[in-house]
């Protein structure tokens, strides 16, 4: 075999045998990570543990997960860590609701009822993810073409009225050393 594609190969290889956990010269540490919730409360501490990373005050971070997965529920434990007083309303209807953190900018996007292109502009969807700020978004596969890749993807798996099973995936450095953080 040629060396360069022998090269090429053997970096191939070693991508897709990425370990889930761990410390390669190839790969970043702590690229997935993943936790269960077992009540509501877990949430809560989860959504705390997130709330003190000090890289999400940027941060963009989707939301994945069935109809009644937990995405809001977990939305709210978080602006509520992040000290947001007052009643948290869902943006379903809206698209996006805005709130203020001490410091600090969030929006909360849910893009389950968006179908036109033309609102990311009017709307000002754009601008608001080229500012500063926590961005969160439910349903970003409604918005595929528009949205930005986030730096942390969560998704939410119901196993019966209580469990969870919750995965993360870091896909950008900032989404990286937010992982490694939780993972710590
Ligand atoms: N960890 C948990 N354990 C038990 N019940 C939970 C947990 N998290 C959320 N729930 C419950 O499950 C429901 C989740 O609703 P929620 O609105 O958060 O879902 P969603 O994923 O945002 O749905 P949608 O796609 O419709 O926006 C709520 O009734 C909430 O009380
Ligand atoms: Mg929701």
């Amino acid at each position: 075999m040629r060396p360069l594609l022998n090269l090429r190969n053997k970096l191939t290889a070693a991508y897709h045998h990425r370990p889930i956990v761990g410390n390669t010269t190839v790969a970043p540490a702590a690229l997935v990570h993943q936790v269960t919730w077992r009540s509501e409360d877990d949430t809560a501490a989860f959504a705390r543990q997130l709330a003190a990373q000090p890289l999400l005050a940027n941060a963009f971070i989707t939301l994945h997960g069935d109809l009644g997965a937990g995405k809001t529920t977990l939305v709210r434990h978080l602006l509520r860590a992040l000290g947001v007083d007052g009643r948290i309303k869902s943006p379903t209807y809206a698209v996006v609701e805005p709130h203020e953190a001490p410091g600090l900018a969030i929006w909360h996007f849910d893009f389950y009822r968006f179908s036109d292109p033309r609102e990311w502009e009017d709307a000002g969807f754009r601008d608001i993810f080229a500012s500063p700020g926590l961005k969160l978004a439910e349903w970003p596969q409604k918005a595929a073409a528009l949205i930005p890749a986030a730096d942390i993807a969560i998704d939410i798996e119901v196993f019966d009225d209580t469990e969870r099973r919750v995965t993360l995936q870091a896909h950008t450095a900032r989404g990286h050393t937010l992982l490694q953080g939780m993972s710590a």
